[in-house]
């Protein structure tokens, strides 16, 4: 399975060094797109860690995901600064959009996942959001169903 030998040459790398989960974490989902599911053992058994803290950390930050992403990537802001400036109701509009579930995730076939972020440093330009890693700045609910548009025509 080539997912575990991956998986372990980057805990082999990492584990020694002082909180070794977040970067063995952000480093296999960079190398895999993603942590599958039959990965957490291997890490919690490297770590001594059980599987389930370092499942409660992947769930915890939204940054890793547990299933592929889509084709595309749209992550929606949801920090202070853009929640003031209307990201709520853009948020559950792509979700509603999308036919996605309050928490976002992946549509479309696998062609579009929705996802918060919490800051993308745009706070004097909110609402913001990032679409295959380009920010856009400044949107709208409208703004935003045409992103969407875009990304799964
Ligand atoms: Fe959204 Fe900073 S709060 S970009």
């Amino acid at each position: 399975e080539p997912h575990f030998v991956a998986v372990r040459e980057i805990v082999s790398r990492l584990a020694a060094q002082e909180g070794a989960l977040l970067p063995i974490l952000h480093e296999v989902q960079h190398a895999l797109g993603f942590i599958p599911k039959e990965v957490v053992g291997v890490i919690a058994d490297g770590l001594n860690l059980s599987r389930a803290e370092v499942h409660g950390v992947i769930t915890y930050y939204h940054h890793f995901r547990s299933e592929p992403a889509g084709r595309h990537v749209l992550e929606v802001c949801r920090a202070e600064s853009c929640q003031a400036m209307g990201s709520e109701a853009m948020w559950q509009h792509a979700c509603y959009a999308l036919g996605l579930p309050a928490e976002g995730g992946t549509a479309s076939g696998g062609g579009i996942t929705l996802q918060p972020v919490y800051c993308l440093g745009l706070c004097a330009m909110s609402p913001a959001a990032m679409l295959d890693g380009k920010p856009h700045a400044r949107l709208s609910v409208q703004r935003i169903d045409a992103l969407i548009d875009r990304a799964v025509e």
